[in-house]
């Protein structure tokens, strides 16, 4: 086709996704799907790592998906699945857990932070072997570039490490990708504690934005957010977080730069920055609610789009998996 292929995947864990979740991923996504061969995946095989809840798990895939076809992913310009929808995905992952090293996976600093809080007894093998998992995903698109956050850099080193090792010990059959590491500028801070990122675990009620709340909610959140004790409207990370971090919202949803918006909000107080911030959201997130809604009332719909892609992306991993079970000798 000659279009690069990227290959990515966001978590069902949450029933509503957060600003930082869209603008620091989901967004770009929807960007890449036009000028890209894209592989979008919902993956619900790395959420139960952690014990899930089925109906819920089953739900939130399915508003994981509605809220990526919300967003913008169109399912004419890219493939969008589930990942359990695609065996060959835990097929692929066994073949590359038996070529990767006791020691080599342990060096994962990921696993590393997330098994040190869950402690011993309650981390599962499976959180060990995620980035195996995640490597399969990759390898079985053939994938040029994975859009991900510098957290992965790690992951995605791994990953060419087990291609270019696959193509040695057999033949070369692996794609080795490249990352594509999504702007840092979309790093979403947590609007009551602007030192930490936006994160479902780990923020406080009022400092996640979710997607699918009432906008009411969110505009309070914007109102309440913390700032500083100053009074200028400027952009300064170090010393004024909050400020800089509602600046950068602002400017993702309206396409200003953020030079456009200081001079805007100049000889206004922070308030001003913020009723304009809450309104803009507000005429960004009900559109994506109401596009969002349509497919969960109209479940044959959302079958019939998961079950291409599945049929999609199966056509493509099925091939990698079996020239691979070739060539190891199945
Ligand atoms: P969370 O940290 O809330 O659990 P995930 O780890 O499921 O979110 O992230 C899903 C995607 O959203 C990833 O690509 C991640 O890089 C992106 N993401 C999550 N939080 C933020 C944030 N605060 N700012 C920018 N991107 C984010
Ligand atoms: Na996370």
């Amino acid at each position: 086709q000659g279009r690069p292929r990227v290959l990515s995947g966001i978590q069902p864990t949450s029933g509503s996704f957060h600003l930082g979740n869209y603008l620091g991923a989901v967004r770009q996504w929807v960007d890449l799907q036009e000028s890209n061969d894209a592989f979008y995946m919902v993956v619900d095989l790395h959420a139960i790592t952690v014990p899930q809840d089925p109906a819920v798990l089953r739900e939130n895939a399915r508003v994981s998906v509605a809220q990526l076809l919300g967003a913008g992913l169109d399912p004419e310009r890219c493939t969008l699945f589930i990942q359990s929808h695609v065996p060959e995905h835990a097929q692929l992952a066994w073949v590359m857990n038996c070529l990767t090293g006791f020691g080599e996976a342990a060096r994962m600093t990921q696993f590393k932070d997330k098994s040190a809080k869950q402690g011993n007894e309650s981390t599962s093998v499976g959180l060990f072997t995620y980035p195996i998992l995640q490597i399969a995903d990759i390898l079985l698109y053939q994938a040029d570039a994975v859009p991900v956050g510098e957290d992965q850099r790690q992951h995605l080193e791994l990953t060419r490490d087990l291609a270019e090792r696959f193509n040695t010990r057999y033949r070369p059959t692996f794609t080795l990708p490249k990352p594509y590491i999504l702007k840092a500028t979309a790093k979403i801070l947590d609007l009551q504690d602007p030192t930490a990122k936006m994160s479902k675990s780990a923020s406080s009620a009022k400092g996640l934005v979710n997607l699918l709340d009432d906008p009411k909610v969110s505009a309070k959140k914007f109102k309440s957010a913390v700032t500083d004790t100053g009074t200028v409207v400027s952009y300064d990370e170090q010393e004024k977080p909050g400020v800089s971090n509602l600046l950068q919202i602002h400017s993702a949803l309206s396409g200003q730069s953020i030079e456009q918006l200081v001079a805007h909000f100049e000889g206004r107080m922070y308030g001003a920055l913020k009723t304009e911030l809450a309104e803009l959201f507000a005429e960004w997130v009900l559109p994506f609610q109401e596009r969002t809604r349509g497919y969960l009332d109209d479940p044959a719909e959302l079958d019939r789009v998961l079950a291409v892609g599945a049929e999609k992306a199966r056509a493509v991993a099925s091939e990698t998996l079996a020239t691979v079970y070739d060539r190891i000798g199945f």
